[in-house]
Protein backbone atom coordinates (compact mmCIF):
# COMPACT_ATOMS: atom_id res chain seq x y z
CA UNK A 1 0.00 0.00 0.00
CA UNK A 2 1.61 3.69 -1.27
CA UNK A 3 -0.18 5.41 2.24
CA UNK A 4 -0.67 4.58 5.62
CA UNK A 5 -1.80 6.20 8.87
CA UNK A 6 0.84 7.74 11.09
CA UNK A 7 0.61 9.12 14.26
CA UNK A 8 2.30 12.46 14.52
CA UNK A 9 3.58 11.91 17.68
CA UNK A 10 4.94 8.55 18.42
CA UNK A 11 5.13 8.06 14.83
CA UNK A 12 3.67 4.29 15.01
CA UNK A 13 1.62 3.34 11.76
CA UNK A 14 -1.44 2.27 10.77
CA UNK A 15 -3.34 0.72 7.86
CA UNK A 16 -5.33 2.57 5.73
CA UNK A 17 -8.53 0.31 6.72
CA UNK A 18 -7.81 1.10 10.48
CA UNK A 19 -10.89 2.64 11.70
CA UNK A 20 -9.09 5.28 14.00
CA UNK A 21 -9.83 8.95 14.50
CA UNK A 22 -6.22 9.26 16.92
CA UNK A 23 -3.60 6.89 17.73
CA UNK A 24 -4.34 3.69 19.42
CA UNK A 25 -1.01 3.79 21.33
CA UNK A 26 -0.41 7.66 22.95
CA UNK A 27 -3.80 9.17 21.58
CA UNK A 28 -1.71 11.54 19.04
CA UNK A 29 -3.28 13.00 15.76
CA UNK A 30 -2.99 10.78 12.84
CA UNK A 31 -1.63 11.95 9.32
CA UNK A 32 -2.42 9.99 6.02
CA UNK A 33 1.39 9.99 4.69
CA UNK A 34 2.74 8.66 1.59
CA UNK A 35 5.30 6.30 1.70
CA UNK A 36 7.14 6.59 -1.55
CA UNK A 37 7.49 9.92 -3.79
CA UNK A 38 5.06 10.71 -6.35
CA UNK A 39 7.30 10.26 -9.83
CA UNK A 40 7.06 12.55 -12.62
CA UNK A 41 5.32 15.68 -10.79
CA UNK A 42 5.87 18.43 -12.87
CA UNK A 43 3.32 16.37 -15.70
CA UNK A 44 0.50 16.82 -13.28
CA UNK A 45 0.17 20.20 -13.59
CA UNK A 46 -0.64 19.41 -17.09
CA UNK A 47 -2.61 16.60 -16.60
CA UNK A 48 -4.77 18.47 -13.38
CA UNK A 49 -5.30 21.32 -15.78
CA UNK A 50 -6.64 18.99 -18.61
CA UNK A 51 -9.67 17.92 -16.30
CA UNK A 52 -10.84 21.06 -15.84
CA UNK A 53 -12.59 20.33 -19.40
CA UNK A 54 -13.58 16.51 -18.83
CA UNK A 55 -16.77 15.32 -18.06
CA UNK A 56 -16.06 12.67 -15.94
CA UNK A 57 -17.58 12.98 -12.41
CA UNK A 58 -13.86 12.83 -10.90
CA UNK A 59 -12.55 15.50 -12.74
CA UNK A 60 -15.72 17.49 -12.29
CA UNK A 61 -14.73 17.91 -8.30
CA UNK A 62 -12.41 20.01 -7.41
CA UNK A 63 -11.15 17.57 -4.84
CA UNK A 64 -10.67 14.28 -6.93
CA UNK A 65 -9.09 16.36 -9.70
CA UNK A 66 -6.16 16.01 -7.97
CA UNK A 67 -6.33 11.94 -7.20
CA UNK A 68 -2.84 11.37 -7.73
CA UNK A 69 -2.29 13.10 -4.17
CA UNK A 70 -5.12 11.08 -2.39
CA UNK A 71 -5.22 8.23 -0.58
CA UNK A 72 -7.12 6.13 -2.77
CA UNK A 73 -7.40 3.89 -5.89
CA UNK A 74 -7.98 5.53 -9.19
CA UNK A 75 -11.15 3.89 -9.73
CA UNK A 76 -12.41 4.68 -6.39
CA UNK A 77 -16.88 5.49 -6.38
CA UNK A 78 -16.77 8.41 -4.88
CA UNK A 79 -19.37 10.28 -2.96
CA UNK A 80 -19.09 14.13 -4.58
CA UNK A 81 -21.21 17.25 -5.33
CA UNK A 82 -18.50 18.59 -7.58
CA UNK A 83 -17.10 20.44 -4.99
CA UNK A 84 -14.24 22.70 -4.99
CA UNK A 85 -13.32 24.76 -8.11
CA UNK A 86 -13.98 27.95 -5.68
CA UNK A 87 -12.77 31.01 -7.37
CA UNK A 88 -9.72 33.36 -6.17
CA UNK A 89 -10.70 37.29 -6.23
CA UNK A 90 -9.04 40.44 -6.38
CA UNK A 91 -10.77 42.52 -3.92
CA UNK A 92 -9.70 45.96 -4.17
CA UNK A 93 -11.77 47.68 -1.69
CA UNK A 94 -10.45 44.89 1.29
CA UNK A 95 -7.31 45.66 -0.20
CA UNK A 96 -7.65 49.44 0.95
CA UNK A 97 -8.93 48.57 3.64
CA UNK A 98 -5.70 46.69 4.75
CA UNK A 99 -3.89 49.68 3.13
CA UNK A 100 -2.55 47.27 1.06
CA UNK A 101 -2.54 47.58 -3.08
CA UNK A 102 -3.69 43.98 -3.66
CA UNK A 103 -5.60 41.56 -1.85
CA UNK A 104 -6.55 38.33 -2.77
CA UNK A 105 -9.68 36.30 -1.54
CA UNK A 106 -9.87 32.52 -1.96
CA UNK A 107 -14.33 31.87 -1.54
CA UNK A 108 -14.35 28.64 0.02
CA UNK A 109 -18.22 29.65 0.74
CA UNK A 110 -18.96 29.09 -2.91
CA UNK A 111 -18.50 24.97 -2.77
CA UNK A 112 -22.34 23.07 -2.97
CA UNK A 113 -22.97 23.52 0.77
CA UNK A 114 -21.65 27.07 0.84
CA UNK A 115 -18.41 26.05 3.34
CA UNK A 116 -14.89 25.05 2.81
CA UNK A 117 -16.46 21.28 4.53
CA UNK A 118 -17.54 19.70 1.04
CA UNK A 119 -13.63 19.31 0.42
CA UNK A 120 -13.10 17.60 3.22
CA UNK A 121 -16.33 15.87 3.48
CA UNK A 122 -16.37 14.45 0.10
CA UNK A 123 -13.33 12.48 0.95
CA UNK A 124 -14.26 11.60 4.43
CA UNK A 125 -17.68 10.27 3.61
CA UNK A 126 -16.14 8.57 0.60
CA UNK A 127 -13.82 6.42 2.65
CA UNK A 128 -17.00 5.69 5.67
CA UNK A 129 -18.61 3.90 2.53
CA UNK A 130 -15.16 2.14 1.81
CA UNK A 131 -15.28 1.04 5.17
CA UNK A 132 -18.64 0.03 5.20
CA UNK A 133 -19.70 2.27 7.63
CA UNK A 134 -23.39 2.01 8.37
CA UNK A 135 -24.32 5.53 10.42
CA UNK A 136 -22.01 8.89 10.15
CA UNK A 137 -21.57 11.57 12.21
CA UNK A 138 -20.40 14.28 13.92
CA UNK A 139 -20.17 17.69 16.19
CA UNK A 140 -20.93 20.89 14.48
CA UNK A 141 -20.66 24.71 14.87
CA UNK A 142 -23.20 24.06 11.99
CA UNK A 143 -20.93 24.18 8.23
CA UNK A 144 -19.41 20.76 9.11
CA UNK A 145 -23.29 19.72 9.97
CA UNK A 146 -24.79 21.16 6.60
CA UNK A 147 -21.83 19.23 4.57
CA UNK A 148 -22.06 16.44 6.13
CA UNK A 149 -25.73 16.17 6.03
CA UNK A 150 -25.55 16.57 2.18
CA UNK A 151 -22.74 13.95 1.54
CA UNK A 152 -24.61 11.52 4.06
CA UNK A 153 -27.49 11.95 1.75
CA UNK A 154 -25.35 11.34 -1.77
CA UNK A 155 -24.29 8.41 -0.29
CA UNK A 156 -27.61 7.25 1.20
CA UNK A 157 -26.18 6.61 4.43
CA UNK A 158 -28.12 7.39 7.69
CA UNK A 159 -26.32 10.03 9.52
CA UNK A 160 -26.76 11.93 12.92
CA UNK A 161 -25.22 15.38 13.38
CA UNK A 162 -24.48 16.88 17.28
CA UNK A 163 -24.89 21.23 17.61
CA UNK A 164 -25.05 23.13 20.68
CA UNK A 165 -28.74 23.83 21.30
CA UNK A 166 -29.34 27.76 20.39
CA UNK A 167 -26.49 28.64 18.89
CA UNK A 168 -26.27 27.49 15.40
CA UNK A 169 -27.60 29.76 12.48
CA UNK A 170 -30.66 28.99 11.58
CA UNK A 171 -29.42 28.88 7.64
CA UNK A 172 -27.04 25.96 8.82
CA UNK A 173 -29.72 23.96 10.72
CA UNK A 174 -32.21 24.19 7.79
CA UNK A 175 -29.92 23.11 5.58
CA UNK A 176 -29.26 19.67 7.51
CA UNK A 177 -33.04 19.38 8.11
CA UNK A 178 -33.31 19.34 4.61
CA UNK A 179 -30.88 17.17 3.60
CA UNK A 180 -32.68 14.60 6.37
CA UNK A 181 -30.11 13.88 9.05
CA UNK A 182 -31.18 13.22 12.60
CA UNK A 183 -30.20 16.65 14.03
CA UNK A 184 -29.40 16.61 18.02
CA UNK A 185 -29.54 19.49 19.63
CA UNK A 186 -27.36 19.31 23.57
CA UNK A 187 -27.02 21.24 26.07
CA UNK A 188 -23.50 22.90 26.33
CA UNK A 189 -21.15 24.22 23.42
CA UNK A 190 -19.37 22.87 20.15
CA UNK A 191 -16.53 21.48 22.95
CA UNK A 192 -19.20 19.27 24.59
CA UNK A 193 -20.31 18.27 21.82
CA UNK A 194 -16.88 17.22 20.41
CA UNK A 195 -16.61 15.04 23.45
CA UNK A 196 -19.93 13.27 23.39
CA UNK A 197 -19.20 12.44 19.79
CA UNK A 198 -15.49 10.82 20.55
CA UNK A 199 -17.26 8.70 23.13
CA UNK A 200 -19.91 7.26 20.75
CA UNK A 201 -17.35 6.85 17.98
CA UNK A 202 -15.14 5.05 20.19
CA UNK A 203 -17.55 1.94 20.02
CA UNK A 204 -17.81 1.91 16.36
CA UNK A 205 -21.55 3.14 16.88
CA UNK A 206 -20.55 5.95 14.56
CA UNK A 207 -18.18 6.58 11.83
CA UNK A 208 -16.83 9.87 13.01
CA UNK A 209 -16.49 12.82 10.09
CA UNK A 210 -15.22 15.49 12.18
CA UNK A 211 -11.57 17.33 11.05
CA UNK A 212 -9.83 14.76 14.03
CA UNK A 213 -10.63 12.17 11.16
CA UNK A 214 -7.19 12.32 8.84
CA UNK A 215 -9.49 11.75 6.00
CA UNK A 216 -11.22 15.07 6.13
CA UNK A 217 -7.78 16.54 5.96
CA UNK A 218 -7.11 15.07 2.90
CA UNK A 219 -9.80 16.53 1.23
CA UNK A 220 -9.20 19.96 2.55
CA UNK A 221 -5.45 19.91 1.73
CA UNK A 222 -6.44 19.78 -1.90
CA UNK A 223 -7.48 23.50 -1.89
CA UNK A 224 -3.50 24.03 -1.20
CA UNK A 225 -3.36 22.29 -4.70
CA UNK A 226 -5.79 24.74 -6.30
CA UNK A 227 -4.95 28.22 -4.65
CA UNK A 228 -1.45 26.84 -6.10
CA UNK A 229 -2.58 25.81 -9.55
CA UNK A 230 -4.36 29.49 -9.69
CA UNK A 231 -1.43 31.57 -8.72
CA UNK A 232 0.30 29.93 -11.66
CA UNK A 233 2.10 27.61 -8.57
CA UNK A 234 3.56 31.00 -7.35
CA UNK A 235 2.75 30.64 -3.83
CA UNK A 236 2.15 34.36 -2.07
CA UNK A 237 3.74 35.33 1.16
CA UNK A 238 1.27 34.87 3.36
CA UNK A 239 -1.98 33.01 3.35
CA UNK A 240 -4.32 34.06 6.43
CA UNK A 241 -7.34 31.75 7.34
CA UNK A 242 -9.53 31.36 10.70
CA UNK A 243 -9.00 29.60 13.17
CA UNK A 244 -11.81 27.47 15.01
CA UNK A 245 -11.14 23.54 15.82
CA UNK A 246 -7.86 23.87 13.53
CA UNK A 247 -8.85 21.38 11.01
CA UNK A 248 -8.23 23.63 8.08
CA UNK A 249 -5.08 25.37 9.14
CA UNK A 250 -3.82 21.94 9.69
CA UNK A 251 -4.84 21.15 5.88
CA UNK A 252 -3.17 23.86 4.10
CA UNK A 253 -0.02 23.46 6.21
CA UNK A 254 0.08 19.57 4.51
CA UNK A 255 -1.38 20.49 0.94
CA UNK A 256 1.73 22.98 1.28
CA UNK A 257 4.55 20.59 2.42
CA UNK A 258 3.24 18.15 0.15
CA UNK A 259 3.71 20.32 -3.15
CA UNK A 260 6.68 21.04 -1.63
CA UNK A 261 8.03 17.85 -0.98
CA UNK A 262 7.13 16.94 -4.95
CA UNK A 263 8.70 20.26 -6.30
CA UNK A 264 5.63 21.96 -7.53
CA UNK A 265 6.09 24.55 -5.50
CA UNK A 266 9.65 25.85 -4.05
CA UNK A 267 8.78 27.58 -0.53
CA UNK A 268 5.18 27.49 1.46
CA UNK A 269 3.27 30.61 2.30
CA UNK A 270 3.37 32.14 5.86
CA UNK A 271 0.45 30.55 7.35
CA UNK A 272 -1.29 32.82 9.76
CA UNK A 273 -4.50 31.64 11.70
CA UNK A 274 -7.03 34.40 13.33
CA UNK A 275 -9.00 34.07 16.12
CA UNK A 276 -11.80 35.75 18.02
CA UNK A 277 -10.68 37.54 21.08
CA UNK A 278 -13.09 35.57 23.17
CA UNK A 279 -11.83 32.24 21.45
CA UNK A 280 -8.49 32.28 21.20
CA UNK A 281 -6.63 29.31 22.97
CA UNK A 282 -4.55 28.89 20.15
CA UNK A 283 -3.60 32.34 19.98
CA UNK A 284 -2.59 32.38 24.06
CA UNK A 285 -0.76 29.06 23.24
CA UNK A 286 1.93 30.95 20.40
CA UNK A 287 2.15 33.71 22.50
CA UNK A 288 3.76 31.50 25.31
CA UNK A 289 7.23 30.35 25.49
CA UNK A 290 8.39 26.83 23.89
CA UNK A 291 7.46 25.67 27.11
CA UNK A 292 4.07 26.40 27.51
CA UNK A 293 1.37 24.04 27.38
CA UNK A 294 -1.73 23.96 25.38
CA UNK A 295 -5.21 25.58 27.94
CA UNK A 296 -8.49 25.14 26.49
CA UNK A 297 -10.84 28.25 26.80
CA UNK A 298 -13.58 26.94 28.79
CA UNK A 299 -16.28 29.54 28.12
CA UNK A 300 -15.23 30.84 24.40
CA UNK A 301 -17.04 33.68 23.18
CA UNK A 302 -17.98 35.12 20.23
CA UNK A 303 -20.72 36.32 17.88
CA UNK A 304 -18.83 34.53 14.76
CA UNK A 305 -20.37 31.28 16.20
CA UNK A 306 -18.78 29.00 13.69
CA UNK A 307 -15.12 29.52 15.69
CA UNK A 308 -16.72 29.90 19.19
CA UNK A 309 -14.56 26.86 20.22
CA UNK A 310 -12.73 26.75 23.31
CA UNK A 311 -10.54 23.15 23.01
CA UNK A 312 -9.98 22.60 19.38
CA UNK A 313 -8.77 19.24 18.72
CA UNK A 314 -5.87 19.53 15.99
CA UNK A 315 -3.69 22.40 17.71
CA UNK A 316 -0.86 20.53 17.35
CA UNK A 317 -0.96 19.54 13.60
CA UNK A 318 -2.18 23.40 12.91
CA UNK A 319 1.09 24.64 15.65
CA UNK A 320 3.29 22.47 13.25
CA UNK A 321 2.12 24.75 9.99
CA UNK A 322 2.11 27.99 11.87
CA UNK A 323 5.59 27.24 13.08
CA UNK A 324 6.98 25.90 9.83
CA UNK A 325 6.19 28.22 7.64
CA UNK A 326 7.78 31.68 9.89
CA UNK A 327 3.71 32.34 10.45
CA UNK A 328 1.55 33.52 13.50
CA UNK A 329 -1.60 33.38 15.47
CA UNK A 330 -3.44 36.75 16.04
CA UNK A 331 -7.04 38.15 17.41
CA UNK A 332 -9.68 40.35 16.68
CA UNK A 333 -11.91 41.97 18.34
CA UNK A 334 -16.29 41.44 17.47
CA UNK A 335 -16.19 45.34 15.75
CA UNK A 336 -12.89 44.46 14.07
CA UNK A 337 -15.13 41.36 12.65
CA UNK A 338 -17.73 43.02 11.68
CA UNK A 339 -16.12 45.71 9.73
CA UNK A 340 -14.47 43.50 8.11
CA UNK A 341 -17.13 41.45 7.14
CA UNK A 342 -19.04 44.36 5.69
CA UNK A 343 -15.97 46.06 3.38
CA UNK A 344 -15.89 42.43 1.97
CA UNK A 345 -19.68 42.37 1.32
CA UNK A 346 -19.04 46.04 -0.49
CA UNK A 347 -16.51 44.21 -2.92
CA UNK A 348 -19.74 42.08 -4.06
CA UNK A 349 -17.90 39.22 -2.35
CA UNK A 350 -19.44 38.72 1.11
CA UNK A 351 -18.76 35.86 3.92
CA UNK A 352 -19.93 34.55 6.92
CA UNK A 353 -18.46 36.18 10.29
CA UNK A 354 -15.80 33.51 11.15
CA UNK A 355 -14.45 34.10 7.23
CA UNK A 356 -14.05 37.76 8.11
CA UNK A 357 -11.20 37.75 10.98
CA UNK A 358 -8.89 37.11 8.14
CA UNK A 359 -9.03 40.58 6.15
CA UNK A 360 -9.70 42.54 9.95
CA UNK A 361 -6.45 40.29 10.98
CA UNK A 362 -4.47 41.58 8.02
CA UNK A 363 -5.39 45.05 8.31
CA UNK A 364 -3.88 44.44 11.66
CA UNK A 365 -0.79 42.51 10.78
CA UNK A 366 0.02 45.60 7.94
CA UNK A 367 -0.31 48.16 10.53
CA UNK A 368 2.23 46.19 12.04
CA UNK A 369 4.47 45.44 9.80
CA UNK A 370 4.36 41.71 9.97
CA UNK A 371 2.71 41.84 6.41
CA UNK A 372 4.62 44.69 3.91
CA UNK A 373 2.82 46.21 1.19
CA UNK A 374 4.99 44.74 -1.45
CA UNK A 375 3.89 41.02 -0.28
CA UNK A 376 1.30 38.95 -2.05
CA UNK A 377 -1.35 38.17 0.43
CA UNK A 378 -4.22 35.73 0.23
CA UNK A 379 -7.28 35.41 2.99
CA UNK A 380 -9.02 32.39 2.98
CA UNK A 381 -12.98 32.57 2.87
CA UNK A 382 -14.26 30.17 4.25
CA UNK A 383 -18.36 30.38 4.53
CA UNK A 384 -20.94 32.06 2.35
CA UNK A 385 -22.47 35.38 3.27
CA UNK A 386 -26.06 34.09 3.11
CA UNK A 387 -25.27 31.65 6.26
CA UNK A 388 -25.77 33.89 9.17
CA UNK A 389 -27.98 37.08 7.24
CA UNK A 390 -29.16 37.49 11.01
CA UNK A 391 -25.89 39.08 12.20
CA UNK A 392 -25.84 41.26 9.09
CA UNK A 393 -29.39 42.51 9.67
CA UNK A 394 -28.57 43.31 12.77
CA UNK A 395 -24.74 45.51 11.61
CA UNK A 396 -26.40 47.20 8.96
CA UNK A 397 -29.28 48.63 11.65
CA UNK A 398 -26.45 48.95 14.59
CA UNK A 399 -28.35 46.53 16.88
CA UNK A 400 -25.36 44.14 16.52
CA UNK A 401 -24.61 43.18 20.31
CA UNK A 402 -21.44 41.60 21.40
CA UNK A 403 -21.00 38.89 23.66
CA UNK A 404 -19.56 40.73 26.81
CA UNK A 405 -22.76 43.44 26.20
CA UNK A 406 -20.97 46.22 24.16
CA UNK A 407 -23.04 47.25 21.59
CA UNK A 408 -21.12 47.01 18.12
CA UNK A 409 -21.02 50.45 15.56
CA UNK A 410 -22.46 49.75 12.27
CA UNK A 411 -19.41 51.93 10.70
CA UNK A 412 -20.19 50.63 7.20
CA UNK A 413 -24.19 49.95 7.94
CA UNK A 414 -26.50 50.28 5.11
CA UNK A 415 -30.07 49.98 6.14
CA UNK A 416 -33.20 49.85 4.35
CA UNK A 417 -35.32 53.35 3.70
CA UNK A 418 -39.13 53.69 3.63
CA UNK A 419 -40.19 55.80 0.61
CA UNK A 420 -43.69 55.89 -0.44
CA UNK A 421 -45.03 54.39 -4.28
CA UNK A 422 -44.21 57.12 -6.28
CA UNK A 423 -41.91 57.77 -9.01
CA UNK A 424 -40.98 61.99 -7.74
CA UNK A 425 -40.55 60.31 -3.85
CA UNK A 426 -38.17 57.69 -5.16
CA UNK A 427 -36.17 60.12 -7.74
CA UNK A 428 -35.46 62.54 -4.67
CA UNK A 429 -33.96 59.60 -2.72
CA UNK A 430 -31.95 58.58 -5.51
CA UNK A 431 -30.39 62.20 -6.02
CA UNK A 432 -29.94 63.04 -2.39
CA UNK A 433 -26.52 63.22 -2.10
CA UNK A 434 -25.79 61.26 1.17
CA UNK A 435 -22.28 62.54 1.71
CA UNK A 436 -24.13 66.35 2.13
N1 LIG B 1 -14.93 29.27 9.20
C1 LIG B 1 -16.12 28.65 9.15
C2 LIG B 1 -17.19 29.28 8.33
C3 LIG B 1 -16.33 27.46 9.87
O1 LIG B 1 -17.52 26.86 9.81
C4 LIG B 1 -15.28 26.93 10.66
C5 LIG B 1 -15.46 25.72 11.44
C6 LIG B 1 -14.07 27.62 10.65
C7 LIG B 1 -13.92 28.77 9.92
C8 LIG B 1 -12.89 27.12 11.41
O2 LIG B 1 -12.28 26.06 10.76
O3 LIG B 1 -12.42 24.43 12.60
O4 LIG B 1 -10.99 24.00 10.62
O5 LIG B 1 -10.37 25.76 12.27
N2 LIG B 1 -16.57 25.16 11.61
C9 LIG B 1 -16.76 23.85 12.27
C10 LIG B 1 -18.18 23.36 12.09
C11 LIG B 1 -16.24 23.75 13.62
O6 LIG B 1 -18.64 22.55 12.89
O7 LIG B 1 -18.81 23.73 11.11
P1 LIG B 1 -11.45 24.99 11.61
Amino acid sequence: MTYIQRCIACRAEFDLEARLYVCSRCGGLLDIDRREEIAGAFSLRELWRERKSSLDARDRSGVWRFRELLPFADDIDIVSLAEGNTPLYDAPRSADYCRLPQLKLKHQGCNPTGSFKDTGMTVAVTQARQLGARFVACASTGNTAASLAAYAARADLPCAIIVPGGQVSHAKLAQALDYGAKVLEIEGNFDVCMNVIRELSEDGSVYLVNSINPFRIEGQKTVAFELAEQLEWRVPDHLVLPGGNLGNSSAFGKGFRELLQSGLIDRMPRITVVQAVGAAPFARFAAGDEHNAFVNEEHPKTLASAIKIGAPVSWPKAWRAVSETGGSVITVTEQEIADAKAVIGRDGIGCEPASATTVAGIRKLVSDGVIKENESVVAVLTGHLLKDTDYVMKYHSDTLVAPDGARITGTFGNTPIKVAASRDAIKKLLTTDDTE
